[in-house]
């Protein structure tokens, strides 16, 4: 079902889907194997526009709107969900926070950089110490005439290694809680800014994740995003369009493992017959099928509410809820349709099943996405 997309969508879900099948597809597996960050196609990606594609033309961006945003994401997914990651971030956490909450000067110096795929972004909030408590971060940041200083780490930084602008949360006041949070734009060239580790994962493995240090970076006054105080609201903001475009990865993925398990059960033959003609077969199939589409309805729902100035916290958190449960329950279902071969390299199926469960962590864990919608019915 086509979902009403408009020609401009249809076109750009073609576009992507012919790119993703051709330059992303092939080298997939051997870039998971190799942990080896798509370096060559996301420069590509950058050139046909799709780094920074959601960010106005005003800004070198494209002003694509939020569904043509998912089904660029799912596509690139669908192949390769580290690349789907990638793009995501730049997108979302990045070029949306900064178009957002960024002032003029800022954007014309660090947004129109990341819109083009000059520059590549990556959004630091989580600490070795504070992932879901995010709130009670421990890098700190000390005003200091027209600089402040920032100290401390951040890990699991997608984006961490080949970034070139981070937006980073410190507080200024550990004693006020979230209104001591501050946001800042941080050149990675800033000195004292360092690469630290760079992690090994079961799955988006050719993601670039890693450890992020400041050792008292100085980093002008110019550079505090938004106000002092207000940088927790807008790491949530913020986060709240980045959960989209993870629900949208976890689409991609569920939707790569289904259409391999269809194609394998119509090819495999046991007992006289293709797989698919058993119920035990086809009922997976048929499971699958409907949780795809229902995660597609649930993300669609948070995209439109975005785009029409509606709140999308709690269509967000929902959308990111329900598809990374049904990428990592597609994932596995592909893996146990093709036996003994879904465990092997040779097929995609256990790179889709790895590489799912991530979608049910990052971006706010599962459990987070309920809390957020539990609170939406306390009140
Ligand atoms: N939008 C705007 N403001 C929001 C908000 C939202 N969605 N959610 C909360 N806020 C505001 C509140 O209104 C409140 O403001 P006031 O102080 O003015 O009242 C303030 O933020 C504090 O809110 P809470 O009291 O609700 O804060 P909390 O400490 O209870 O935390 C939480 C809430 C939902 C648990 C939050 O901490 C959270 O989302 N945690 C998960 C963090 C997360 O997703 N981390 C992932 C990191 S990114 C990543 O994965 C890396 C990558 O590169 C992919």
């Amino acid at each position: 079902m086509d979902f009403n997309l408009t020609e401009e969508q249809k076109q750009i879900r073609d576009e992507i889907r012919r790119f993703a099948e051709t330059e992303i597809a092939p080298d997939a597996a051997e870039r998971d194997a190799q942990e080896k960050f798509a370096e060559k196609q996301i420069k590509k990606l950058s050139e046909l526009g799709y780094m920074g594609m959601t960010v106005s033309s005003q800004y070198g961006g494209q002003s694509a709107d939020t569904i043509s945003y998912v089904l660029v994401v799912e596509e690139l997914s669908k192949v390769d969900a580290s690349i789907g990651v990638a793009l995501s971030v730049n997108n979302s956490l990045v070029c949306y926070g900064l178009e957002k909450f960024a002032n003029e000067a800022q954007k014309q110096k660090y947004l129109v950089p990341l819109a083009s795929g000059k520059a590549l972004g990556a959004y630091c909030l989580s600490e070795p110490g504070t992932g879901s408590d995010a709130g009670n971060m421990l890098t700190v940041a000390e005003k200091r005439g027209d600089h402040y200083i920032l100290n401390g780490a951040k890990n699991f930084i997608t984006n961490g290694i080949h970034a070139d602008y981070l937006i980073v949360f410190a507080t200024l006041d550990k004693s006020s809680g979230t209104k001591g949070v501050c946001a800042f734009i941080v050149e990675r060239n800033f000195p004292g800014v360092a690469v630290g580790k760079k992690e090994k994962k079961l799955g988006i493995r050719s993601s670039d994740t890693a450890m992020l240090n400041f050792d008292g970076v100085k980093v002008p006054a110019a550079n505090l995003l938004g106000q002092e105080g207000k940088g927790f609201q807008i790491a949530m903001t913020i986060l709240d369009v980045g959960r989209i475009g993870i629900a949208a990865q976890a689409l991609g993925i569920a939707g790569g493992a289904f259409e391999a398990a269809v194609k394998y059960a119509k090819e495999r033959q046991q007992f006289g017959q293709p797989l698919i003609n058993f119920q035990a077969i086809n009922f997976m199939l048929a499971d699958m099928a409907l949780e795809i589409d229902a995660a597609r309805l649930l993300i669609y729902q948070a995209a439109l509410a975005k785009d029409r100035g509606e709140k999308f916290s709690v269509p967000s958190a929902k959308a990111k809820l329900y598809a990374s449960r049904v990428a990592v329950d597609c994932g596995t279902k592909a893996v146990q349709i093709f036996g003994g071969a879904g465990y092997l390299k040779d097929y995609p199926v256990e790179r889709y099943m790895r590489d799912a469960r991530i979608t049910e962590i990052y971006e706010g864990t599962s459990e987070i996405q309920q809390l957020v919608i539990a609170r939406s019915l306390m009140g």
